[in-house]
């Protein structure tokens, strides 16, 4: 449903985003992962074509077989809101405050005319009621500001999902939200997902967040794809050094952070370097404790079984368990 090949972005003489590959299919949920300033907004952001003005696209991006790269505003504009649902980090922002909530979702159903204007009222009660919010049609009437936090981004799913959505491209959707809200938050978002066959590009900097809520994970670093795989796999056996580090900095689900209080918190060597600060060859060189010497040149892309892919000379080794009776518990490869 949607494809990206060869997608390069760049601003000015810095290269800000360089994927060879990168799809989801219809209903699947996929989850970009890496720090902040890896490129993991400019990406969701290219899929829409909300890039900032002075930013230069070249590559494939299909969505449902349609072209998106350098699409006329026009067109793309018909895309946003209809086939393709947004929602970003700060609800408030994105929330008109001086308009009634309800109001705002009904704007959303006449834009793209899914309702006829006597049904608006009748589908916006029935949106709110979907994204759980109590007593919707009291609820309707109220603004932005007279809702908590986790309320305001709920309207905001209500407004994405209005059109039904073939796409969600959710950007740090939970990250201003307190820990037990982004957990409804979240499962909210899958359950909408699963009932509605709706894809979703998750985007957040928290493993645990997109471990949560995504079946294939793709991890970004320096506006590299650095591996890309089944959610189970790049957290119990990631191959790349930097998947690696962020699974280790991870405090994972709350119960995890209650039982890391007190011990060092372990955090990745260093930070993103700036734009046309990146050494190279592999761009994690420099943070990684395990660089070889052929890690200053570009790493291929070493493809296993399930569309588990990643880019490192010097991976994670894995174990292959052998079948019963074979000598050895299990071999080490490279
Ligand atoms: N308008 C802009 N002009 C120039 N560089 C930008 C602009 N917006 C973002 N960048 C740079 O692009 C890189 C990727 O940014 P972004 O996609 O926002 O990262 P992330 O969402 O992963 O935090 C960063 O190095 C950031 O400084
Ligand atoms: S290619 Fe080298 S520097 Fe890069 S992550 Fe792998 S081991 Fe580390
Ligand atoms: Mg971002």
């Amino acid at each position: 449903m949607l494809e990206i090949e060869d997608l390069n972005i760049s601003i000015g003489a810095h290269q800000i985003v360089s994927l060879e590959h990168l799809s989801i299919p219809a209903g699947r949920r996929l989850g970009l992962v890496g720090e902040s300033g890896s490129g993991k907004t400019m990406t969701a952001m290219s899929i829409i074509g909300l890039l900032p003005r002075e930013a230069v696209v070249t590559g494939s991006i299909k969505f449902s077989g349609v072209e998106m790269v350098n699409r006329p505003e026009r067109e793309l504009s018909n895309f946003r809101g209809s086939e393709i649902g947004t929602i970003f980090q700060d609800p408030l922002r994105a929330l008109n405050p001086t308009m009634r909530v309800g109001k705002q979702v009904g704007e959303a159903l006449r834009l793209h005319n899914t309702v006829p204007n006597k049904g608006v009222k009748q589908r916006t009660v029935e949106l709110l009621d979907q994204v759980q919010l109590p007593d919707s049609a009291a609820l309707a009437r109220r603004y932005p500001h007279q809702l908590s936090g986790g309320q305001q981004q709920r309207v905001l799913i209500a407004m994405a999902i209005a059109c039904n959505p073939k796409l969600l491209i959710a950007d740090e959707p939970t990250t201003a939200l307190d820990v037990t809200v982004q957990k409804e938050i979240l499962e909210l978002l899958a359950r909408l997902s699963a009932e509605r066959g709706m894809a979703v590009l998750f985007v957040s900097h928290d493993l645990g967040v997109i471990q949560s809520i995504s079946d294939h994970v793709a991890v970004l670093y320096g506006g590299s794809l650095v591996e890309t795989g089944p959610t189970d796999q790049i957290v119990g056996s990631p191959r790349h050094r930097y998947t690696e580090a962020l699974i280790n900095v991870n405090p994972g689900h709350p119960e995890d952070i209650a039982a890391s209080l007190g011990k060092p918190l372990i955090t990745i060597k260093g930070s993103v370097p700036p734009l046309g600060a990146f050494l190279s060859g592999c761009r994690f060189r420099g943070r990684c404790p395990h660089e070889v010497d052929t890690c200053a040149t570009e790493p291929p892309i070493t493809e296993m079984p399930d569309a588990h892919s990643f880019k490192c000379w010097n991976p994670v080794p894995t174990t292959i368990s052998l079948a019963p009776g074979e000598a050895g518990l299990a071999k080490e490869s490279p």
